[in-house]
């Protein structure tokens, strides 16, 4: 097997055809994939018809499920969510910011599969911005004022009763469950170094992350405002762009990502599952 590799040409993302995800891979098949997505950060595989199981086989082969809280599962599979919205929806758009995965957990995930069931005809692209790139080009001046510090991370103004998607969160079809257990708080450095790869990039970014350790609340986050604006600069993005039957696989460590909009009238549905920390 060889895997045919094109990248995006933008800040991180490649395709890859030349395999088929609906049969076992291979170790060296898995061993190619990981290789793949550890030097381009998000993997899109084209044309994979692919069932939940099969979504699931694939995941493991890349680290245990991880823990997905505060989104109920899809039935008969405790590891998969489904991201979805319905045509004549008007709620805000899930995940419309940028965010790392579950970063407010202790070990948070490696990263996240995402598979494409139901497309709209346009908008509902995801957006990426890779955070070594952003560590790399960082001024030396605001780099010398995170370095050392860690971030304090927390799902409270998200997924808490009073958050984002708590009880005022009305008329949604994708089945959020808040809860106050959102409102524990974990840190983890800023700038932080790759298990795999060995690289600096920065972990995480405003929304999950509510202060710094160390620093009094609103000089804390000013900080956090500062680096958010620039991690998230045109520059170090990539836009992906969704066909149907589509897997999408990225490095929650290196990466940020978000959901975008712009298909009102049109249903999207994608099932998600998360490779949790190794
Ligand atoms: C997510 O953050 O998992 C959702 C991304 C998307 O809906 O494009």
């Amino acid at each position: 097997m060889k895997l045919e590799i094109t990248p995006s040409g933008q800040a991180c993302g490649a395709s890859v055809r030349g395999v088929d995800l609906s049969k076992p891979l291979s170790k060296d098949a898995a061993a190619a994939i990981r290789a793949a997505w550890l030097q381009h950060q998000v993997l899109a595989f084209p044309d994979q018809k692919l069932t939940d199981d099969q979504l699931e086989a694939f995941t493991l082969a890349f680290g245990p499920f991880g823990h997905d809280p505060f989104i109920a599962p899809i039935p008969g599979h405790p590891h998969i969510i489904a991201v979805k919205r319905k045509a004549d929806e008007t709620s805000p758009i899930f995940a419309e910011s940028w965010h790392s995965d579950w970063s407010f957990q202790a070990r948070p995930p490696q990263g996240t599969c995402l598979y494409g069931i139901t497309i709209p005809p346009t908008g509902g692209d995801t957006l990426f911005v890779n955070q070594y790139l952003a560590l790399e080009k960082m001024p030396a001046e605001l780099r010398q004022r995170i370095v050392g510090k860690r971030a304090i991370h927390s799902a409270k103004n998200a997924y808490a009763p009073t958050g984002f998607y708590g009880t005022g969160d009305k008329g949604r079809s994708m089945d959020i469950r808040p809860s106050e257990d959102a409102q524990a708080t974990q840190t983890h450095p800023i700038i932080d170094k790759h298990p795999e790869t060995g690289r600096e990039c920065l972990f995480g970014t405003a929304g999950y992350i509510i202060g710094i350790e160390g620093m009094e609340q609103q000089e804390g986050w000013d900080l956090v405002s500062e680096i958010y604006r620039w991690q998230t600069r045109p520059e170090f993005q990539y836009r992906h762009k969704w066909q149907k039957d589509m897997l999408l696989m990225w490095d929650n460590r290196c990466t940020l990502h978000m959901a975008t909009g712009g298909y009102a009238g049109h249903d999207r549905l994608l099932h998600r599952t998360t490779i949790g920390a190794a």
